[in-house]
């Protein structure tokens, strides 16, 4: 048995590559559903449906847990599929909880009353579908009071990660932050909310300048999924390391290759 990692595309291959650092010996099936990236432009009813059908590979694939390491598919299906399809003996679980508790400063799983927290300005950088879900709003609801967030749906910017355009994704970083900054002019912090975005993480940084303080969610999942096994040891396995993806194999394995620096071979789903 395995961990799987999904995501549309090559996004949570920063997620993997954080939490394969932290676990070295736990096996991860990692799946990519390319044929169908990018999710953010989709209705929540069709990522629900293109999420359960990515799952339900790795669950064939033998892997009893699953995080969603796309905000898109945690922000549009992850609730949906916990209360009415995730199997009583799998789990399935998201990407956004773990970066709201380190924005708030709480501890894993720390459900004490909403308070007061630093950050008093918040930009959240997502696809269109998690921006217009709202889901992070609602989660930083449940922890922080006083938040004020201004989100940015960055439009492209999958799409130019997944084709290789490194420079039309620059250029998309920099429009995408400064609408962000006609509508707050001083963030104090910014959140990476899609997975592909760390690939971009310095350019963000560079756009936003030295004194906001950006989140992006790898290593913050990894210690999430470090402390979830640690009290679940049922679920962490022993096995086989596998990529797999809907798409092209070869131009996938181009791709994730140049992002990781480290040959990777994905296979057919
Ligand atoms: N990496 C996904 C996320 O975190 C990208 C979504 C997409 O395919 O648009 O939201």
């Amino acid at each position: 048995m395995a961990v799987g990692i999904f995501d549309s595309g090559l996004g949570g291959l920063t997620v993997l590559q954080a939490a394969e650092a932290r676990l070295p010996e736990v096996p991860f099936v990692y799946l990519a559903d390319s044929a169908h990236a990018p999710y953010g432009v989709r209705t929540a009813d069709d990522i629900f449906d293109l999420t359960c059908t990515a799952v339900t590979r790795l669950f064939e694939a033998g892997c009893n847990l699953v995080i969603l390491a796309c905000n898109t598919a945690s922000a549009a299906a992850l609730r949906r599929m916990q209360e009415s399809w995730v199997p009583a003996d799998k789990r399935v679980l998201g990407v956004f909880v773990p970066l709201i508790e380190a924005l708030t400063e709480r501890q894993w799983g720390d459900n004490s009353p909403p308070r007061e927290v630093d950050v008093k300005h918040v930009a959240l950088f997502a696809t269109p579908a998690t921006v217009a879900s709202r889901a992070f709003q609602r989660e930083l609801a449940f922890r922080a009071i006083g938040v004020d967030v201004e989100a940015q749906a960055c439009g492209g910017v999958v799409d130019a990660i997944e084709d290789g355009d490194m420079i039309l994704a620059e250029a998309l970083v920099r429009s995408h932050v400064e609408a962000l900054q006609r509508k707050m002019p001083e963030p104090d912090a910014a959140i990476l909310g899609c997975t592909h975005y760390p690939l971009m993480q310095t350019s963000f940084q560079n756009a936003l300048g030295e004194n906001v303080r950006v989140f992006s969610q790898a290593s913050l999942v990894a210690d999430s999924l470090a402390d979830y096994l640690d009290r679940h040891p049922d679920m962490r396995g022993t096995g086989a390391r596998d990529f797999l993806t809907t798409g092209d194999p070869r131009r996938v394995s181009d791709r994730a290759t140049q992002f990781l620096r480290r040959q990777i071979t994905f296979q057919s789903a």
